[in-house]
């Protein structure tokens, strides 16, 4: 059998180490190198330093093909298609930061034969100044859609596979195509500034979902509709579909508020005022703002009230806690005087400095003893199954504001709780 072709990726994160495992499970050799020399010390001892659902084991079942490194000599001897994966954060304007990816493209200097493959997240436009800067060498995007908590299932069975090069690349992107030849799913072959908007305008018509079944589902309370009723009958619509519109506290994570807000900015340093990404930005932030509404509500002001956040993470099975509902809420609530108390099945170490004065619990029921109240911010299965007449038992006053329409309501309220859920 023909010898796969070899791999470097830049940045083992959450994208560039699913990136390494799942091509180091479909036979390649992944020369992966990362700056942070304690997470590759780590890596090299097997030992995954975040949480995503089957990540661990195909780190250690292909040990053999993973060369985690710090040094990028090792990577460009190595491999000559170069996935880059570090993270592009906001800077205070809402802009994305390229100053890891501008690290990466000076660590390659003048070497020929190498093409970058960019599966960070990147403004439209930044690989043509690449290219237009570093004309010796290859540039390939090739956007990453995964998702936290299913991100070795959504690599592995992708809905595209997205894949822009412009003259002169275009050998190389041949390549990166064959690389997903045994994977399913739709290949869009395009320009660069195509593929980069493919990937921006896709986490921003998400974030827009998300905010316009919000205001739906606020609307809904002052009119008496129930907001899942309203998606199912929406969904079942083959034109609108289903996801993303379940309504909530509003949308977090590392990705969605930079991208939308990176969407945005880019349009307007052209001189676009992109309308529809302010106003899907504002309900965002307002919708976190309302659950403190709801509490006080019940319990008038909440001075020196106890008040639980059921859940850290931005999103169940991932312990990221990066622009998190959860972190605006702790100092929110703890602005109005609450005392805050969070349990998260594997996420609130991590956020303890971001969660500033608020108690970390190590299970649910420390959590609740004596609350006050409790607001459901993220989906973790434990709770759908908790005994909630037990934790009602616990509760100094039994409120619920279910942040995620996830808990089955009318049991609860029979179960003597008084329960808050969003849009019903
Ligand atoms: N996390 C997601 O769900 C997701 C999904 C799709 C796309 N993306 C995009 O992928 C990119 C990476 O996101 P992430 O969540 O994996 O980020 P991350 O912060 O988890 O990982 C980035 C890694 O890059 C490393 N790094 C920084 N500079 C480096 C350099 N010069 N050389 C080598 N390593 C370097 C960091 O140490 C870190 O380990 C971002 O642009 C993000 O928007 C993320």
């Amino acid at each position: 059998m023909a010898e796969k072709e070899p791999i470097g990726v830049i940045g083992v994160g959450w994208v560039g180490l699913c990136t390494a495992a799942c091509f180091a499970e479909l036979g390649h050799h992944v020369y992966a190198r990362d700056i942070v020399s304690e997470r590759v010390d780590a890596l090299s001892r097997g030992q995954v330093p975040m949480h995503e659902p089957g990540l661990s084991e195909l780190v250690g079942g292909n040990a053999e093909r993973l060369h985690f490194t710090t040094d990028m000599g090792e990577v460009l001897d190595n491999a000559s298609l170069l996935f880059c994966c570090v993270d592009t954060p906001p800077t205070y304007s809402g802009d994305a930061d390229l100053s890891r990816v501008e690290a990466v493209i000076a660590d390659l200097g003048a070497s020929e034969g190498h093409a970058i493959v960019m599966k960070s997240t990147v403004p439209v436009g930044t690989g043509r100044s690449i290219v237009r800067r570093f004309p010796n060498v290859g540039y390939v995007s090739n956007p990453e859609f995964l998702k936290e908590g299913s991100a070795i299932k959504d690599f592995m069975s992708p809905d595209r596979v997205v894949i822009g090069a412009d003259d002169g690349s275009q050998g190389f992107a041949d390549r990166v195509e064959a690389l997903y030849s045994t994977l399913d799913g739709a290949r869009v072959r395009t320009d660069v500034a195509s593929a980069e908007m493919v990937k921006l305008a896709s986490n921003a018509f998400l974030a827009t979902k998300i905010s316009f079944i919000n205001e739906i589902a606020n609307v809904s309370e002052e009119l008496g509709a129930d907001v899942s009723e309203v998606a199912r009958g929406m969904g079942l619509d083959d034109r609108i579909g289903p996801k993303f519109l379940q309504a909530g506290i509003g949308y977090g994570g590392s990705c969605f508020p930079k991208d939308v807000s990176a969407l945005k900015q880019l349009a307007g340093n052209t001189g676009y005022h992109f309308q529809l990404l302010t106003a899907v930005i504002e309900v965002n932030e307002l919708q976190k703002r309302r659950t403190i509404g709801k509490l006080q509500k019940h319990l008038g002001s909440l001075v020196g009230k106890e008040i639980t956040l059921l859940g850290v993470a931005f999103k169940p099975d991932t312990d990221d806690v990066r622009e998190a509902t959860s972190l605006v809420l702790s100092a929110r609530l703890q602005g109005e005087g609450a005392n805050v108390r969070v349990y998260d099945p594997v996420a609130s170490e991590g956020a303890r400095e971001m969660l500033g004065g608020a108690t970390i619990a190590d299970s649910v029921e420390e959590a609740l003893d004596g609350a006050d109240g409790a607001v459901l911010v993220t989906e973790w299965a434990e709770f759908a199954e908790l005994d909630w007449s037990a934790m009602r038992e616990r509760m100094n006053v039994p409120l619920i504001v279910d942040g995620r329409n996830f808990l089955d309501g009318p049991s609860l309220v029979e179960a003597g709780f008084s329960y808050e859920g969003i849009g019903r």
